[in-house]
């Protein structure tokens, strides 16, 4: 808590009406490093439904106002009152008026990156959720929607390059100012402030063009610092790829003529979808084979395609309010998901973002910072861009798409798309639309949006031989959170099979009713099934597809996830049967040193390794062992990161060992062919080359060591030579400084590629990684104020690394905390983000949390702090 102002909670139920509107916006921004002066006309208007007689009441951060006038004639000073953070006018002269404001900004001074900053010299914008309250003053709250023009002037030798949202409409030398000159964008559809952007710099454009469905042309932009424009082809391809799926799977078409993307390689987060000039985290834009791995090339085409969806879903569409937050997130999450579905591997894909889903959001869930996808009040809405908005909310829409199956969810999309464009909604109006689509009830569903927790299902089940039934027996609890203790039963869809002895699907029926499409739903806190028709006791396969975002507890054993894994018809479920084993032998041996019998686990893994046809890339998924966070969340309680690591590379060893022979062969067989290719089928054959070298390497055999270091040696693409890096890193021998020194030698000039170097070295399971950690800080290709950097050392140390962070002495959490706190006055969403990191404090055993709680309540004591870090330092320790 900020010891200077009480900061107000702010609450969903307390939503009113803005009493103003602004029906246009004029904007003029004349850039200037320190001094960018800013003239905003506004076009306010009473808005009936507000309360009769409200001031105007403006929300400002930190402005200096230089003039404000009233229909040309500038305003005496007791009628208004003005501070850094508010404007007031008490009586507004009319329902209906101009008011000017200017603004006077220092980019160069702006360290937080909202607002008006520059990166690399260029001048950008960022403001969402409230930053456009940096650049001047306004009702700043996303239910305002407002047409904007902008005029943007700047040194021509500066800044040959500006532009906003929407089409030009202007642009050449400014008159009598030698060396400036200017451009004007207007952009036609209604936005609310936090789409607002504009940029000015040397940039070099990378141009293609695009024809929408119905035969509009229109010109795609990607502006990129001069000298990356081959960097930006993925990019581009992925946006007109999007552009097209967009059309053919939820009939959605570009609406300017312009589509214009910028990277900046100072950014808080990955992109932002700013009407028709969305704005990158250049990681997310710029790549070559030799300077991205194949996680890279799929970073950046799910978020190309991620901030081009949110131009219907977020833009046409927006917010009523921030607690709506997940109604564009969620959704746009869902969109994105989908389309690199479709354009690779689906189960796989499928995998992939439920690995996410549970490290990332369970975590959260289970911690206490967890809130519902729909919070309820906040203090600091930066801190709600979180997992549980963006993928438990990504869950949800795929939920409803389960219940309503695909026409369905497909007609309540395209009456949510009719009935809401051009406005500012909720999620009560998102699932009306499927109600009224559909003709369901989603009112149990809506729950969803509500509570917060992980639900757990206790499924068992029962065969009866002589009636040839199966009774699946299930029980549904969702865990108590902060603030809500008791919870009601969700409808919860789980996708289930019966998977007979020989593997193959059982008859799926209820009575004499096959269950459709393999789903039934929970909807109580106890249900049983009666399954008929089955003339030998089945394995059930529960959660099919991870259907829902539930923990699901089942009496299964070992021989019946083996079967799963290695022949049940959904692929998702085999790669989670295979992780189930891993997981169960890791948490006993981490709890209780119990030894590992690897005997079941490496034939299952023999017998996936054999399966021609199966997909490369699925069995690299389903081979990597579970992660040591994943065993600590498994655990819950008492946990010793130390006893997980060891048993998981105790695990990695004995695998490594048993499947020596195959892990060779098929290292030799998937040597790559000609050049490198970076489709989704060759980069799953790298995953499974470079998962093999791995295990091969695990016991740090000269051999293992050797082949390591060849592949870092000779690889001609990054995926291959940061795969190798890896594994060294991963072994205490000469070979990894080795490796490491050629790598920066060699990438010294490329900060993206420098970040995977302070990466790898932040997350190495050693003692001296603290002491390293410290020095990278001091090293010249670090740099506090970028937020990439931040997160590659501190971040990836944090988050990533459970025995350094986790150290017994609390030397790991002081540290973070330094950083936290020095860094909370440049940055505080930077910082605040780095603190959540201690979200599983609680669950660790007792040194442990005892030293994580001292240097979290270190943090919270400290004065003057940021509301964003104070915030996330009180609810961790309350
Ligand atoms: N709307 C952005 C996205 O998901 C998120 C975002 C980008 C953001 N930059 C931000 C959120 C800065 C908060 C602050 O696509
Ligand atoms: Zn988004």
């Amino acid at each position: 808590m900020s010891h200077d102002t009480e900061t107000q909670l702010i609450r969903l139920a307390d939503y009113r009406p803005p009493e103003w509107l602004v029906e246009t916006v004029h904007l003029d921004v004349s850039l200037h490093p320190t001094q960018t002066r800013v003239t905003a006309r506004l076009a306010l208007k009473r808005n009936p439904k507000g309360t009769v007689g409200a001031p105007v009441v403006l929300e400002g951060d930190g402005l200096t106002l230089v003039r404000l006038t009233i229909d040309g004639t500038p305003l005496a000073g007791s009628s208004y009152s003005a501070t850094p953070d508010r404007l007031t006018l008490p009586n507004p002269p009319a329902d209906d008026f101009a008011l000017e404001i200017e603004t006077l900004l220092d980019p160069t001074a702006n360290t937080q990156l909202m607002g008006l900053y520059r990166s690399s010299g260029n001048y950008c914008t960022q403001c969402e959720p409230e930053g456009f309250r940096r650049i001047t003053y306004f009702p700043d709250r996303p239910d305002v929607l407002s047409v904007y023009t902008t005029r943007i002037e700047a040194d021509k030798e500066e800044a040959p390059v500006l532009l906003s949202n929407g089409n030009l409409e202007k642009s050449g030398p400014v008159e009598d100012k030698p060396g400036r000159h200017y451009a004007v964008w207007h952009d036609p559809w209604p936005k609310p402030s936090y789409l607002f952007a504009l940029v000015g710099g040397k940039l070099a454009k990378v141009a293609d063009h695009f024809v929408t469905a119905s035969g509009k042309p229109v010109e795609l932009g990607i502006y990129v610092e001069q000298g990356k424009e081959k960097l930006a082809g993925y990019a581009m391809d992925s946006l007109k790829r999007s552009m097209r799926w967009d059309e053919e799977k939820f009939g959605r078409e570009y609406d300017l003529d312009v589509f214009n993307i910028v990277a900046v390689s100072d950014f808080n987060m990955g992109a932002m979808e700013n009407k028709g000039l969305n704005v990158f985290n250049d990681k997310y834009v710029l790549a070559s084979p030799q300077t991205a791995t194949d996680g890279d090339y799929a970073g950046i085409e799910g978020v190309i395609a991620h901030e081009y969806f949110h131009n219907w879903t977020g833009n046409r569409i927006t917010c009523r309010d921030w607690f709506q937050l997940c109604l564009k997130e969620g959704l746009t999450v869902y969109r994105d998901q989908e389309f690199s579905a479709d354009a690779r591997s689906r189960p796989v894909k499928r995998i992939s973002d439920v690995r996410v889903l549970k490290a990332a959001q369970f975590t959260e869930d289970g911690g206490p910072l967890a809130h519902p996808v729909r919070p309820n009040a906040y203090r600091e809405i930066n801190n709600f861009y979180t997992a549980t908005v963006y993928q438990k909310g990504a869950e949800l829409v795929r939920m409803l798409k389960t219940l309503l199956g695909e026409r369905g969810f497909r007609a309540g999309m395209d009456l949510y798309f009719q009935n809401h464009d051009g406005e500012a909604a909720t999620i009560e109006d998102f699932l009306s639309s499927f109600a009224e689509a559909t003709g369901r009830n989603l009112s149990q569903f809506a729950l969803w949006y509500e509570q917060a927790g992980t639900p757990q299902l206790k499924v068992s089940g029962t065969y009866d031989a002589s009636a040839g039934t199966y009774r699946l027996d299930v029980t549904q609890t969702v865990p108590p959170t902060p603030g809500q203790s008791d919870k009601q039963p969700m409808v919860i869809p789980l996708a289930l099979g019966l998977v007979g002895p020989n593997g193959a699907d059982m008859p799926l029926m209820l009575g004499n009713q096959p269950v459709e499409n393999g789903v039934v739903e929970i909807n109580q806190a106890q249900q049983s099934f009666l399954f008929t028709g089955l003339d030998a006791a089945p394995v059930p396969s529960l959660n099919r597809g991870f259907s829902a975002p539930v923990n699901v507890v089942s009496d299964l054993t070992q021989k019946d996830r083996v079967l799963l894994a290695t022949s049940d018809s959904d692929p998702f479920n085999r790669f989670d049967a295979f992780q189930g084993i891993a997981l169960d032998m890791l948490k006993a041996a981490a709890r209780e040193g119990r030894e590992l019998h690897v005997d079941a686990l490496s034939s299952a893994a023999h017998r996936l390794l054999q399966d021609k046809a199966l997909d490369p890339a699925f069995k690299a998924q389903t081979l990597s062992l579970p992660g040591e966070q994943e065993v600590a969340r498994e655990l819950g309680q008492n946990v010793d990161p130390d006893a997980i690591h060891t048993a998981r590379k105790t695990l990695h060893e004995a695998l490594g060992t048993t499947l020596q022979a195959e892990f060779t062969t098929l290292y030799q067989d998937l040597a790559p062919e000609g050049g490198f290719k970076a489709d989704a089928a060759s980069a799953g054959r790298r995953a499974l080359r470079n998962l093999a070298l791995d295990y091969l390497a695990t016991t740090a055999t000269a051999d293992g060591i050797a082949r390591a270091l060849t592949q870092f040696n000779v690889a001609d693409n990054m995926t291959e030579r940061f795969a190798a890096l890896a594994t060294l890193s991963r072994h205490d021998v000469p070979e990894r400084e080795q490796a490491l020194n050629a790598f920066y030698n060699q990438f010294q000039n490329d900060p993206l590629v420098i970040d995977k170097w302070l990466m790898l070295q932040a997350q190495i399971a050693a003692p001296d990684t603290l002491d390293r950690v410290k020095g990278l800080m001091t090293h010249t290709a670090f740099s506090l104020a970028n937020p990439n950097r931040v997160r590659a050392l501190v971040g990836v140390f944090a988050h990533g690394n459970p025995t350094q962070f986790n150290r017994a002495d609390g030397a790991g959490y002081d540290f973070v905390a330094d950083v936290v706190l020095k860094l909370d006055g440049k940055n505080p969403q930077v910082a605040s983000r780095l603190l959540s990191s201690f979200r599983s404090w609680r669950q660790l055993e007792p040194v442990r949390r005892a030293a994580a709680e001292s240097a979290l309540r270190r943090v919270a004591e400290t004065q003057g702090l940021s509301v964003d870090v104070a915030d996330i330092a009180t609810r961790s320790l309350a």
